[in-house]
């Protein structure tokens, strides 16, 4: 809003579209250069003038009630807002508004459909599947407060042909009574010894796609073998997410679209799409030089890619979308390259709509993590340990606070959560359990915790809230704060419109610092006539960072 203030004087001044200059206007560096800056170096070169002299006239001449200065430092114009005013004008907003402060209507009337977390059913949940369902929540929810509906789906891994090894495994050395009681694990170390052994005896791949082939085709014993695998792992899954405390509006996995290829497979017949290739059938996409999309093999049996094209039509008729997102690794970049395309060449305008959200992968020793070699950090004993960690440290400190168990999930989860969103989206991240573990520095505890003692001061001062009043005092000390607030808005709508919630993880550190630094330096409670402006304040913090945190899918307690 002041952006675009100082944007119309600039705009004015130069005889040039207001839509122009707003774009060139920064953030300075440093607070004490005034909230935004103008950069008279282009302008220079088109006058042919010094950008001093040019920042110096502009800086004489232009004036306007929400600044309070506007001055001319080396080839910049410096504006600084009334901070009295803005001041006062934000925490009223915020007052007002609470929650829904910096939410806008930009997507109203939209749908977007997320894929989500999609882990693979008779596997561990790993910590890609971790980075996906936490990032997607995230996004989702940034996209929910621009207004969009949004359509979460774990589109759950559970058909391909290595159900079929998996099967053919579980025949040669399964043992009914040990996959019962510990269903993943067994699970696993089956499809494991599966591609030990199959490195040795070949016959072997040739019996697991023959069991893939009748799970396809409807064979009664692979399918009650696979519903019972499947059974078990939604319901561990499941643990997980209420952990975490997502929901999804649909579990439509891979085998949800079985009686959807075919129809999808006669399209690209008819459009005249499919090439034969080694026998298999494929769309060729020489022209984007890139490897051709397989739609099925020789032995008629459908890919992942066959599934993924049913899947983003089905959505398209079932969901009318704007936007078709899916929160999945980057190292699945060609796969969603090439699923854009095919729909392209189908004649589906709404191709466009497609994104693949990639994300960096999780590595250990520089390498990624593989379930194939057993190798795997699980994720509930993280988030087990996390939430152990939290309660330890509550009966350390706090004994008597109510709720503790509560308190201590939300906690520990919130460290899991905030350590993972915090780095850029596309970045690989090291694993460390440490550091997920961590609660101070830079981690969701120390926001939540920041937050904590926010409210406790508000439960102590709450007869002087509601005056957003805010004095010289007052808009001077507490300006790191108040200019953080000011721009949340902002904020939330960069991160939605990158789809990168790390924006707001560092953002609630950069508030929940601001705010401790106030904390040190000013008796916030102390009984003079700039207490209310003070709890104000507060007051405003409390709510902004809640809803930071609300954002990364973390809760805030009141107290821990
Ligand atoms: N289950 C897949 C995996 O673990 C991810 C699925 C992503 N979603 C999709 N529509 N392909 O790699």
């Amino acid at each position: 809003m002041y952006k675009s203030s100082a944007a119309d004087l600039l705009a004015k001044a130069l005889n040039k579209p207001a839509e122009e200059t707003i774009k060139q206007i920064e953030r300075p560096k440093q607070l004490q250069h005034g909230d935004y800056a103008f950069p008279c170096f282009a302008l220079a070169k088109e006058k042919r003038q010094s950008p001093q002299t040019i920042a110096a006239e502009l800086a004489a001449e232009l004036s306007h009630e929400a600044f309070s200065a506007i001055t001319a430092v080396g080839g910049y114009v410096n504006f600084t807002l009334d901070k009295k005013l803005a001041g006062s004008r934000v925490l009223k907003d915020i007052h007002q508004q609470r929650a829904a402060y910096g939410s806008t209507a930009i997507g109203k009337g939209q749908t977007v459909a997320i894929d989500l977390s999609s882990p693979n059913i008779a596997k561990p949940f790993s910590m890609g599947h971790l980075r996906s369902t936490v990032i997607g929540n995230s996004i989702s929810l940034l996209l929910e407060k621009q207004g969009y509906g949004v359509v979460r789906i774990n589109h759950v891994g559970d058909w391909g042909t290595q159900f079929g090894k998996l099967i053919c495994a579980y025949e040669k050395w399964g043992e009914e009574e040990k996959v019962r009681a510990n269903t993943i694990p067994e699970l696993l170390k089956l499809y494991v010894r599966f591609h030990e052994e199959a490195a040795q005896d070949e016959q072997l791949e040739q019996e697991g796609r023959d069991w893939f082939r009748k799970l396809e085709q409807g064979d009664a014993y692979a399918n009650k073998l696979w519903s019972w695998f499947r059974d078990v792992s939604m319901e561990e899954f499941g643990r997980v997410y209420e952990l975490m405390g997502v929901h999804f509006d649909s579990d439509a996995g891979e085998a949800f679209y079985n009686d959807k290829m075919e129809r999808v497979v006669e399209e690209l017949e008819q459009k005249e799409l499919l090439s034969l290739s080694e026998g298999a059938q494929v769309v060729r996409l020489d022209e984007y030089d890139l490897p051709p999309s397989l739609i099925k093999k020789k032995d008629g049996a459908t890919l992942y890619a066959t599934r993924d094209l049913a899947a983003a039509i089905y959505r398209k008729e079932t969901y009318q979308f704007s936007k078709s997102l899916y929160v999945v690794g980057h190292e699945q970049r060609l796969h969603f390259q090439q699923l854009k395309i095919v729909l392209n060449k189908m004649g589906y305008d709404w191709a466009e709509g497609i994104n693949h959200i990639p994300f960096g992968m999780v590595l250990q020793d520089g390498k990624k993590m593989s379930t194939r070699k057993g190798k795997l950090v699980l994720l509930d004993k993280v988030l087990e340990q996390a939430i152990q960690l939290a309660a330890t440290n509550i009966a350390e400190k706090n004994p008597n606070l109510p709720d503790k168990e509560e308190v201590a999930r939300q906690v520990g989860v919130g460290a899991v959560l905030f350590h993972d969103l915090k780095h850029e989206r596309i970045h690989d991240i090291e694993f460390s359990l440490e550091d997920m573990l961590r609660v101070e520095g830079e981690t969701g505890p120390y926001v939540q915790y920041t937050h904590a003692r926010a409210c406790t001061l508000l439960a102590k001062g709450s007869e002087f809230a509601g005056s957003s009043e805010v004095d010289e005092e007052t808009g001077a000390a507490a300006w790191p704060i108040l200019s953080l607030l000011l721009q949340f808005p902002d904020t939330v709508g960069n991160a939605a419109i990158n789809y990168d919630p790390s924006r707001i993880a560092k953002y609630v550190i950069d508030l929940a610092q601001a705010f401790n630094s106030y904390y040190g330096k000013v008796r916030i409670l102390e009984e003079d006539d700039k207490l209310g402006a003070r709890v104000a304040v507060v007051e405003a913090v409390a709510s902004v960072l809640e809803e930071g945190l609300r954002l990364l899918g973390i809760r805030a307690p009141r107290q821990m």
